[in-house]
């Protein structure tokens, strides 16, 4: 399936405004984070995707590279984000191969659908731990790196040239509770709240961390396992205000956003792209 710039990115953007810049991603073969790599890539950034699947994750990589003329994209395979070695590894590789992490994208997840009862301790953890620990893990393995980009790019500088910033990919379940999705509202909820200590332990040091939280986007894989139940998809009916779902370009301008000089001063929160649908979640 081609796919086109309108695809993954509003033509607001620039062109080069992320000349030699380096995304580190994990998760960035699925739907959301492929979107978000490819509209960095076109706007000159060398990336690395992080993914379980290394069939996918390399096939992913080479598909983004087409986006612009000279891109460098790696993909590094079978890295589990609950393997903190494992990270380290494809972070030191990627500092390696491409000369620097100046942005984080922590996008890997794992989910299903499933009541609490039908949640075993193990169900409930695996999310957890590939959530939360995931997220934990990705900080872990590369702050050092974004440390050292945010000091090379002090922020504002008169390139314009940013570093040192991460983005954690929440969701918005965590601030109503929402049936079905226990495991993952309790997951991002703590993501939630290590990026914001985050934000304050390396605000000082040039950093910037932030969460951008999806709302319904079409497309992607939850989505569909949510829409495919029945009562999830009562509640996902109940509408969003906005009038429509979200589109993976939706996230993928925000993230570009928040990684651009336009985002100088965003540090410690959370951007919610969900055309207010959270005001309306969360019944039965
Ligand atoms: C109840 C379930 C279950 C289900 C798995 N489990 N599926 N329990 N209902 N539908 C239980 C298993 O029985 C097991 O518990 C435990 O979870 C671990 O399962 P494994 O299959 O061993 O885990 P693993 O191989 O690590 O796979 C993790 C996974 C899987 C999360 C279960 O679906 C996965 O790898 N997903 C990655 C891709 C993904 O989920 N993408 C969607 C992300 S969307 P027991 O007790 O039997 O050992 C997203 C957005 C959220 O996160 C917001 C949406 C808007």
């Amino acid at each position: 399936m081609s796919v086109s710039k309108s695809d993954y990115m509003s033509n607001v953007w620039a062109d080069g405004i992320f000349a030699d810049r380096v995304v580190f991603i994990t998760g960035g073969a699925g739907t959301i984070g492929s979107a978000q790599t490819r509209a960095l890539v076109h706007l000159g950034a060398n990336a690395c995707i992080i993914g379980r699947n290394t069939e996918k994750t390399e096939a992913a990589a080479k598909e983004i590279a087409k986006v612009r003329n000279g891109a460098r994209v790696i993909g590094i395979g079978g890295v589990d984000v609950r393997n903190f070695e494992a990270l380290k590894a494809a972070a030191d590789r990627c500092v390696k191969e491409l000369g620097a992490i100046d942005y984080v994208i922590a996008g890997a997840a794992g989910n299903f659908v499933a009541p609490i009862s039908g949640l075993s301790p193990n169900a409930f953890k695996t999310v957890m731990d590939i959530d939360t620990i995931g997220t934990y893990n990705t900080i872990k393995a590369t702050i050092p790196h974004l440390v050292a980009s945010a000091s090379r790019n002090p922020n504002p500088n008169p390139a314009g040239r940013t570093g040192g910033r991460f983005i954690a990919v929440s969701a918005t379940f965590h601030y109503t509770g929402m049936p079905l999705q226990a495991h993952v509202s309790a997951a991002k909820a703590a993501i939630d709240s290590l990026v914001g200590s985050l934000a304050l332990e390396y605000g000082p040091l040039g950093v910037a961390a932030n969460c951008v939280a999806p709302g319904a986007i079409a497309g992607t894989e939850g989505m569909e396992r949510l829409a495919s139940n029945r009562i999830a998809k009562a509640d996902l009916d109940r509408g969003v205000p906005s009038g429509r779902w979200g589109t993976v370009r939706d996230i993928a301008d925000a993230t570009v956003f928040l990684l651009s000089e336009a985002g100088n001063y965003v540090n410690g929160t959370t951007l919610v792209v969900d055309g207010a649908g959270w005001r309306r979640q969360g019944g039965l």
